[in-house]
């Protein structure tokens, strides 16, 4: 029986499942790697402890399995990371990780010299900070010796899928991060190139997900290896979100609201993003820059236990109707666009306990989707939730009671599961863990609830720019 592997290269993991030809999950791995904050609004990852995680994981998953058995590999991954190698393939310096917010003045310089509208007709987006594009002339300017020996430019998983084949590639749906990526042509921008200052030659050739860029004879294996997806795009093939009138909530350490199209769409409100799909389409996304990441930092660092994500709110007693928990953590993307903005806890009494201050979190989560929600053009009926989130019941109560739709909690690692079925060319109906419908005597509380805590970035905003 044919056998394919499907890695997600995540920002604390790397995750990679075993799945055979009738898409039965076989087996699953992690291995985890470290994140690095060199400063201020700055996460960094080295692409070496990746490959390790890469060499580690695979051997793990092959491990009891006739490897001539593997029929392909998809690797999916962490979005819009700067990866840069010299002439020679060595790595020049950390991957500037999704969730590094350092390039406010060139995100500035992009979307107010060069022009909001100018960017979106180039590239279906304006500049976000955690864009690939800010991020070049950030190292431009700032390390122009480590520029200076920079020949090759990718995004993390394109860095495995190049060590694993030799193959410099990218898939469309990644390559939709960079904003130097002509998203309704599915090619690179050359306009945008000249305005990065970007050779083309520094750049992957450009394929589909699904196509094979080539073959890893890595460990002993001897098989295809797709082009992959974003994380995200990778994920809406694994809960099967493929379809116009379908969404996809993902709760991992950032957070994103995922909307295919059936044709490239230009946003009214650029806050929303536009990228290819993975399967040959298009999609909308909202993302908020931490999720699932608020509750293991709430667990971990501020109560000193350790991250129970089944940490139950129940018997939670004084009312918190004036408590609020602003998310972010790392900045902010959707809708505020904002690298400056920090994470925060408002309206604590006496009275608040600590499970009062975990449901804020959860609450504070949950508008933020909602902010991204809000965004969209058609109103959302339902989705379907993946992620390390969906491990909380009570969570997820809360989050369909904001959103006010129905969610169907998926039960499966969904970019992992969605890279492994773009290796095998198939579809998936995923299995639906448990459902949640709004709890009608909550819907009113949250409303009224939302409208406050969309008073609080107005009012907060001017002060972290002040504090500078
Ligand atoms: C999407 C984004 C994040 C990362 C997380 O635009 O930045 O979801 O892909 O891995």
């Amino acid at each position: 029986m044919k056998k394919y592997i499907g890695m997600d290269l995540g920002t604390s993991a790397l995750k990679l499942i075993l799945i055979d030809e009738e898409k039965r999950i076989l087996k699953s791995v992690s291995k985890e790697y470290p994140v690095f904050y060199p400063g201020e609004n700055r996460s960094e990852q080295k692409p070496e402890d990746w490959l390790k995680a890469v060499k580690s994981g695979l051997e793990e998953i092959c491990a009891g399995t006739d490897k001539s058995e593997i029929a392909g590999i998809g690797v999916g991954g962490q979005m819009h990371g700067l990866v840069m190698l010299d002439e020679n393939d060595k790595v020049v310096r950390p991957a500037i990780l999704w969730n590094d917010t350092r390039t406010g003045k060139e995100t500035e310089y992009l979307n107010n010299i060069i022009g909001k509208e100018k960017l979106q007709s180039l590239t279906g987006n304006i500049a976000f900070a955690g864009f690939t594009a800010p991020k070049i002339l950030w190292v431009r300017e700032n390390e122009p010796e480590i520029f200076a020996r920079c020949k090759k430019i990718c995004l993390p998983k394109d860095y495995i899928n190049y060590i694993l084949t030799g193959v410099f590639s990218t898939d469309v749906s990644d390559a939709s991060g960079t904003l130097y990526f002509d998203v309704e042509n599915r090619k690179w921008s050359q306009e945008m190139l000249k305005i990065i200052g970007i050779d083309e030659s520094f750049l992957p050739q450009v394929f589909e997900s699904g196509e094979v860029i080539g073959k890893t004879d890595i460990l002993g294996l001897d098989c295809p290896v797709v082009a992959g997806a974003g994380d995200n795009a990778a994920a809406a093939i694994g809960t099967n979100t493929v379809n116009e009138g379908q969404c996809n909530i993902s709760l991992g350490t950032s957070g994103t609201v995922f909307i295919p199209t059936d044709r490239y769409v230009k946003t009214e409100n650029p806050a929303l993003h536009s990228f290819c799909h993975a399967n040959g389409k298009y999609h909308l996304m909202g993302c908020i820059l931490s999720a699932a990441s608020c509750n293991k930092w709430i667990n971990e660092t501020v109560f000193d236990s350790l991250y129970n994500v089944t940490a139950d709110i129940s018997g939670n007693t004084s009312p918190c109707d004036g408590l609020f928990f602003m998310p972010y953590l790392s900045g902010e993307r959707c809708p505020h666009n904002d690298g400056d903005v920090k994470g925060a806890l408002i309206g604590l009494t006496h009275a608040v306990s600590r499970k009062d201050i975990q449901k804020a979190v959860y609450e504070g989560v949950s508008f933020a989707i909602k902010d991204c929600v809000a965004l969209c053009p058609e109103k959302i009926k339902f989705a379907t939730v993946c992620g390390g989130g969906t491990k909380n019941r009570d969570w997820m109560q809360i989050l369909s009671d904001i959103l006010v739709i129905r969610l169907d909690i998926i039960d499966n690692e969904g970019p992992a599961l969605g890279a492994a079925l773009l290796a095998a060319g198939i579809q998936t109906q995923p299995d639906i863990k448990y459902s949640v419908s709004p709890n009608p005597e909550n819907i009113e509380y949250y409303e009224k609830k939302y409208i406050k805590f969309k008073k609080l970035y107005p009012i907060l905003k001017d002060f972290y720019r002040e504090e500078k």
